[in-house]
């Protein structure tokens, strides 16, 4: 911390304390919709990672307040916020990691999927940005209909030259996050020693919880494990139902996120005693669908490894397959408005 306090003094320093300032260098991680429901909680669990000396905050208005307001809390990370004409390109200049919980949230009785329209657009106002000002960066998209938005800045990068499959990733943490809550509850064990591997995509059925690979194991009847992958599916829509009209996930989102940043931020690191695994909807070759939430291990450039299908039971090798239709007609969408936005 000290050494990492004093880089900005470096040249007067002796080159033993130069080089460790160098190892400490912090990252700077954007924020793409900092203002929202998610964005604010966000932007302040990141305000608390030791590891992101500059934090970067964008949202088409009230950035300033928010970024006052979190530059006043006593840790590393410099707090830059901007709105307005150019503020995204200056918020994500030169940026490391760049995080976006931007854009419309479902009501009750909406699919994830009728949020593609204008979510489609903020997606690609990022992608451009990043091909131009970041074109290094690790991009985690949290904006909805995450199957179809991931594809869609895919498509926009490759046209763009800049489209590096192992830095583009859907966050998908959040069902990871549920479904060790309530495998948890059920086991009556301390839910961060829940160990479950969530693959597929985000809405519906293309969420799979790995039950028969939980550690520690759950053994319920087939009706209870229907009943828990049930609600797993389903817990977006229990936040929004709860909700009431006044939108979904957000603290838990915010929760979720923040750990995958800092998963990211120790893969950057290249963290030696410590293997980073998160799960994530990237480009895959797993399944026959292009985009495929798996575990992955992480690294300094990313998806160090993608560790692939965890092994399934027959019920799980049913779900997956019902699953890839779903996934790719949604893949095939973001590729096909992806295309239309170049
Ligand atoms: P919100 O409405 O509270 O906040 C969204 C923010 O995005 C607002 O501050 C808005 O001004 C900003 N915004 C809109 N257009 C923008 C643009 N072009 N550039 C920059 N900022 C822009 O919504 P929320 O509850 O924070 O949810 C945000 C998104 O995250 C939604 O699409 C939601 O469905 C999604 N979400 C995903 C997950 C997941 O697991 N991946 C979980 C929860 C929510
Ligand atoms: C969630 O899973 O909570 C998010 O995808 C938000 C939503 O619309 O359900």
């Amino acid at each position: 911390f000290l050494a990492s306090r004093l880089l900005t003094h470096v040249g007067k320093l002796p080159p033993k304390v130069q080089q460790l300032g160098y190892i400490n260098r912090g990252l700077k991680v954007a924020v793409v919709g900092s203002v929202g429901g998610i964005g604010q909680p966000l932007s302040l669990l990141l305000k608390q990672n030791p590891l992101i000396s500059t934090l970067s905050l964008y949202d088409i208005k009230n950035t300033t307040g928010v970024g006052v307001d979190l530059s006043h809390i006593n840790t590393r990370a410099s707090v830059c916020p901007f709105e307005g004409k150019n503020g995204l390109k200056k918020a994500m200049d030169k940026a490391d990691i760049v995080v976006i919980p931007a854009g419309l949230p479902r009501k009750p009785g909406m699919k994830r999927e009728d949020l593609v329209d204008v979510n489609a657009s903020v997606a690609c106002e990022v992608a451009f940005a990043a091909s131009e000002v970041c074109p290094g960066a690790m991009l985690a998209f949290i904006t909805n209909p995450i199957n179809v938005i991931v594809p869609i800045v895919a498509t926009i990068l490759k046209a763009k030259g800049t489209y590096d499959p192992n830095r583009l990733f859907g966050v998908t943490t959040l069902d990871v996050v549920r479904a060790q809550t309530f495998v948890a509850d059920i086991l009556n064990v301390d839910p961060q020693k829940v160990n479950i591997p969530v693959i597929g995509g985000h809405t519906g059925r293309t969420i799979l919880p790995i039950l028969s690979q939980c550690d520690p194991p759950y053994k319920g009847t087939e009706k209870e494990r229907d009943a828990l992958i049930q609600r797993i599916q389903n817990a977006g829509t229990e936040v929004v139902n709860a909700k009431d009209g006044l939108g979904s996930a957000t603290l838990s989102m915010a929760y979720a996120a923040a750990q995958f940043v800092s998963s990211l931020i120790k893969g950057i690191k290249g963290s030696k005693d410590e293997c980073i695994v998160e799960c994530a909807y990237v480009e895959s070759d797993v399944t026959e669908a292009e985009f495929f939430a798996t575990p992955l291990i992480l690294g300094p450039q990313g998806v160090k490894e993608n560790t692939g299908l965890p092994d399934l039971d027959d019920d799980e090798r049913q779900a997956l397959d019902c699953m890839l239709p779903i996934l790719k007609e949604s893949i095939a969408k973001g590729i096909k408005l992806g295309e239309g936005m170049m």
